[in-house]
């Protein structure tokens, strides 16, 4: 009988796994990080997209293909208006200051989300970001904007309905790869790494789908306070866990 194997975190520098090449961040904690420091919790938010863009320069250094994070979720909208208006200006303004750098540095801009509730001005925006950045292939960041893993299923299942009743599909056709292909965050792989910050333990409507399989990394720091050392850290973690996907592993 072989040795049991141990379970994650498992592994010497042998078994490393490879690094991720997409990574999901749950963005939490901007406004505790405010409220530590007397701050109004726009500022917190603030402070977070500084930190954002920090994530992406890491995250096109250590070779990640794609970054997902969470930007505004659909759940959201129950916050204070003011609160509200501050994010859609802090999305404003990091298009409009970031997206040229961006653009250079090779990251492709993708807005995963609804796109009924967002004012023509920050559709126009985000379009523009889109198409701006279209061909680029060094690292795709998707902005959750309006997100919800829960509306997102809604979604291609209601294309998908409408396909059959068109009756262009039957229901046996439906399978785990036409809905994949159904949802928002369609053109990215799926996450092999979901990360949230702040130390809360919730995926909270977050890549319910995509995220099936991904590894979970809950960190006890707060947005913005998180660097590049932390993503290297939850990325030296993922390589540490075993991944089998269902099956025995190998
Ligand atoms: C959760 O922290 C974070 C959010 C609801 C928004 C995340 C947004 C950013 C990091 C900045 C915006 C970025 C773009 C591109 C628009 P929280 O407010 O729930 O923190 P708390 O749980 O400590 O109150």
């Amino acid at each position: 009988m072989s040795e049991p194997k141990p379970s994650s975190p498992n592994a010497d520098v042998a078994t490393l796994r490879s690094p991720p090449k997409h990574v999901a961040i749950i963005m939490d904690g901007n406004g505790r990080w405010a409220k530590a420091r007397g701050l109004p919790r726009a500022l917190g938010h603030k402070a977070g997209v500084e930190a954002l863009r920090g994530a992406v320069e890491a995250a096109r250094d250590l070779g990640l293909t794609h970054l997902t994070v969470f930007s505004f979720s659909t759940e959201n909208w129950n916050r204070p208006q003011t609160e509200i208006d501050a994010l859609f200006d802090l999305l404003r303004l990091f298009i409009k200051r970031d997206l040229a750098r961006l653009h250079k540095d090779g990251v492709q801009i993708r807005i995963i989300g609804a796109r009924e509730g967002l004012s023509t001005d920050i559709l126009d925006l985000v379009d523009q970001a889109v198409e701006t950045t279209k061909d680029n292939t060094r690292l795709t960041l998707n902005i959750a904007f309006n997100y919800g893993g829960r509306g997102e299923l809604v979604a291609a299942m209601r294309e998908i309905a409408r396909m059959v009743e068109a009756g262009k599909l039957k229901a046996d056709q439906i399978d785990e790869a036409m809905v994949s292909r159904m949802i928002w965050s369609a053109d990215s792989p799926d996450p092999d790494l979901v990360i949230r910050t702040s130390g809360e333990l919730r995926l909270s409507n977050f890549l319910l789908w995509s995220g099936a399989y991904a590894e979970l990394i809950f960190m006890d720091v707060w947005w913005p306070d998180f660097t590049r050392e932390s993503l290297e850290k939850a990325i030296d973690a993922f390589r540490r866990r075993d991944r089998r996907f269902g099956g025995l592993g190998d």
